[in-house]
């Protein structure tokens, strides 16, 4: 079977983007790359040299020195992937609160989009990966073969989180999860530069109602289709 070389999936947070594409990517032996996790690095590390988020030029600077790599998962502890900033295990710190609630604002300067999309549009060009973010279809890899923007109702995707922290142990509280989405999508679809959009050539699924299978099956089909064209 043959399959899109390259397979852009956006959508705004908590869609459902990385429970798909992580699915789809290990159906088809692709790379899973979940580009978000770049701008949460960038983030994590401002925090952690306690560089003020306002502080444009200097976060924009970190981004554009900052090594960060994503291997295959070295622990069994609920994790899809490693991601190492200069060497350094970061996986869990970058979906720690601080980090939720900073990581927008840092994805909207342009400097830090700037030099974040280059290093992905290098890896997405290989080919056989199915990249994830909020852009990849407009800005980061027009090109690619298969465009698919996952959305899905606030409420519905304040549960789905709400849901995942539960699973992990974590107290939380749903009416502020929602505060955060909200807060979250507003400023990334509303920034200048990249904003979270579904290309005009992308094929729009709302998961609602639709369980994972369904979402697979339904981007089995277009991904078969997008090949015949
Ligand atoms: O998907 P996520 O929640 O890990 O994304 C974190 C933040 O990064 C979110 O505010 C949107 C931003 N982002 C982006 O602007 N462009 C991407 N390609 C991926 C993520």
């Amino acid at each position: 079977m043959s399959y899109p070389k390259i397979v852009a999936i956006d959508g705004p947070a908590a869609s459902g983007k990385t429970t798909i594409a992580n699915q789809l990517a290990e159906r088809w032996k692709y790379l899973f790359f979940d580009t978000g996790v770049m701008y949460r690095a960038v983030t994590w590390l401002a925090l952690e040299k306690q560089i003020p988020i306002k502080d444009e030029p200097a976060v924009s600077a970190l981004a554009e020195k900052i090594q960060i790599d994503i291997e295959p998962s070295s622990k069994d502890d609920g994790r899809e992937y490693d991601v190492l900033v200069d060497g350094v295990d970061v996986t869990w710190h970058l979906r720690s609160p601080k980090v939720d609630a900073k990581v927008s604002k840092v994805s909207a300067y342009p400097a830090v989009r700037k030099a974040l999309t280059k290093q992905q549009r290098r890896i997405g060009l290989r080919g056989k990966v199915i990249m994830v973010g909020r852009d990849i279809g407009t800005v980061v890899l027009p090109e690619a073969d298969l465009k698919i923007f996952l959305d899905a109702d606030v409420d519905e995707r304040a549960r789905r989180r709400f849901n995942q922290r539960v699973d992990r142990g974590e107290r939380v509280e749903f009416s502020k999860i929602l505060k955060k989405l909200k807060k979250r999508d507003k400023i990334d679809s509303t920034r200048e530069i990249a904003p979270l959009c579904a290309a005009s050539d992308a094929v729009v699924i709302n998961t609602d109602t639709l369980s994972v299978i369904d979402v697979l099956s339904e981007i089995e089909k277009y991904a078969q289709e997008s090949i015949k064209d």
